[in-house]
């Protein structure tokens, strides 16, 4: 169907350069035959008539549309929280987290910790055998599963989750492990048990528990929309068990699922090509979430041309080179009822490719391959809307914002040099063009400082240098507000992302200084992190609390080549934090 399309169009391109050749054009066109020998298909190249670009781009835009994401059915994973003892479960695997701790043992090489004394005599000692045989201590990363004949689980699997003091990120390890252990062994139902629960207070056992229900989720998760053949995953049900019961548990492990689909829909988008995924198709993600929450969230989308009323002329120089028009996003949360008592902004950087612009990425190392991953602050402000939506909490407004566009290159668009105009009136020298995402987000933020709010938090996959300071797992947190700080930590904590805090050294603006504009978009390669965030601070108002984020490291995974949904849970915290 959509190949009969594309060739009618080939068809009506090729018949109209007949019909409408001036005497230019033929000219051209034999000159071509002459010296190339090329015909044909060359001779529409001359045709420079706007119909026939707007032809040419149609082609290239279905050609490249021809690539569509499946639709894909996951089949939700139910969880459930018990009080049984777990020789008693009947399932695939019962897998049990260990801690190095609960893996000592006596002088007859017996296990001291019950639950696992209990197991292995019900094994026959298998499972302190296979323990020392694999070197099985408990670790972090280790795990161990058996088949079993005669018992109610098939399999039963010891995973380590390292030392004593456990974190949430060790639990969500636990579940990635569970996911992992069902892969291998086609599992449909499993049980997630701790070694020792006993001693963990009602609260961690709640926070415990979504945990592991998030990590299983997020493991099993995998992203096969763009390939033409997929396994289905096996898992259907997860039994929590020792972790206590109850409606508290009940709601912990919806907000779970409600976190962990909002990350897997960041994921989808990050994952989701450059030509599938244009800021007009960004755009219309964040509508479906305002019309699937219409309750809570309305969507306003700018085209350019309101950009342009508004005079955002630092985010529509970025835009200038690209056929993909630009997108401005602005998605408001606001409570079913009751009062507001914080009014908040998530600003997201929405590049949905960088190519570098006239300041192309050639460099070794510069993955312009991977510069589809450019809209990962959006994606992550994106999901954070979506989950917020689902959760709907009291008593904070909520505005999430993205200057959508691509960073191309051709006639129109900005070149070195320029110096362009923001929607504050400050004036910026372009020296360069692939430092765009600061142009975009200026404008952003200065939309932002008009709604109103109190605190804005901005993520973006700003700067290489963040990613040479910090690694690939850590995103840089960059504030003038330690009240911000602590808020954006604590969230952390919970959500078991890393964050590194970063100085903004104010002497350092000095190598952002022009001689003919306000200022350049590029200072030296030295601290290239903070000189970037120094930019971004000349566009927010002092009264607003205020803390930008790059994620360019963490926002993707090299090792499975997957997006990670960074960001999106630690949000979700923070916002909560802040309502009632
Ligand atoms: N999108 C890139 C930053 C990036 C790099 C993200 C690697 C993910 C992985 C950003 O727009 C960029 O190109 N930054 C330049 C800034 C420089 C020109 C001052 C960079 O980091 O090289
Ligand atoms: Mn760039
Ligand atoms: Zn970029």
């Amino acid at each position: 169907m959509v190949a009969t399309v594309v060739a009618s169009l080939a068809t009506s391109l090729l018949a109209s350069s007949v019909s409408h050749s001036s005497p230019s054009t033929t000219l051209f066109f034999t000159k071509l035959r002459s010296s190339s020998g090329l015909r044909f298909s060359f001779a529409v190249a001359p045709l420079c008539s706007r119909r026939a670009k707007f032809m040419a781009h149609t082609i290239a835009r279905a050609t490249l549309g021809l690539t569509q994401p499946a639709n894909i059915e996951h089949p939700r994973i139910s969880f459930a929280a018990k009080e049984i003892d777990v020789a008693e479960w009947k399932g695939d695997i019962l897998a049990v987290g260990v801690t190095e701790k609960d893996m000592t043992k006596d002088e007859n090489s017996k296990f001291q910790n019950s639950i696992l004394k209990k197991l292995d005599g019900l094994l026959g000692g298998l499972l302190a055998e296979v323990s020392s045989e694999e070197d099985f201590t408990g670790k972090a990363g280790q795990s161990t599963v058996l088949r079993l004949p005669g018992l109610g689980s098939k399999r039963v699997g010891l995973i380590g989750l390292g030392q004593s003091v456990l974190s949430p990120a060790a639990f969500r390890g636990l579940g990635e492990a569970v996911a992992a252990a069902a892969k291998t062994a086609q599992a449909s139902s499993v049980a997630v048990a701790l070694a020792s629960s006993e001693g963990l207070s009602n609260e961690s056992k709640l926070s415990t528990a979504s945990a592991i229900a998030s990590g299983t989720v997020l493991g099993v998760y995998e992203d096969n929309r763009y390939k033409s053949e997929s396994k289905k995953p096996q898992l259907k049900s997860v039994d929590i068990l020792g972790l206590g019961t109850g409606p508290d548990l009940e709601k912990k492990l919806k907000y779970a699922e409600d976190v962990s689909s909002a990350i897997i829909f960041g994921r989808e988008l990050v994952n989701s090509p450059a030509n599938v995924l244009t800021p007009a198709a960004l755009a219309a993600e964040a509508s479906k979430i305002a019309s699937s929450y219409s309750d809570v969230i309305s969507a306003t989308i700018l085209s350019a041309e309101q950009c342009k009323e508004l005079k955002m002329g630092s985010y529509l120089g970025v835009a200038a080179a690209s056929a993909n028009p630009p997108h401005f996003i602005h998605l408001c949360y606001k409570p079913p009822s009751g009062p507001i008592k914080a009014k908040l902004a998530l600003v997201g950087k929405g590049l949905t490719f960088d190519s570098g612009g006239y300041n192309i990425k050639t460099g070794v190392g510069c993955s312009i391959e991977l510069m589809k991953t450019d809209m990962g602050g959006s994606a992550a402000v994106l999901g954070a809307a979506k989950a917020l939506g689902q959760i709907k909490p009291p008593g904070v407004e909520v505005h999430f914002i993205v200057a959508s566009c691509e960073n191309m290159i051709s006639g129109t668009g900005m070149r070195p040099g320029d110096i362009i105009t923001a929607s504050n009136g400050k004036t910026i020298e372009v020296n360069n063009t692939d430092a765009e995402g600061r142009l975009t987000l200026a404008d952003a933020l200065v939309y932002a400082c008009n709604q109103g709010v109190e605190k804005i938090v901005d993520l973006a996959t700003l700067t290489g240098a963040c990613v040479v300071a910090l690694g690939p797992s850590i995103a840089g947190v960059f504030t003038p507000s330690d009240n911000l700080a602590k808020e954006v930590f604590e969230a952390s904590e919970v959500s078991g992302e890393k964050f590194w805090r970063m100085p903004l050294e104010e002497s350092y603006w000095e190598s952002m200084k022009s001689g003919v504009a306000d200022m350049v978009n590029t200072g030296g390669r030295q601290g290239g992190a903070i000189t970037a965030a120094l930019f971004l601070k000349q566009f927010v108002d002092e009264k607003v609390q205020w803390m930008h984020i790059d994620l360019a490291g963490p926002v993707w995974n090299d090792k499975k080549r997957v997006a990670t949904g960074f960001g999106i849970s630690t949000l979700v915290e923070w916002v909560l934090k802040n309502s009632s």
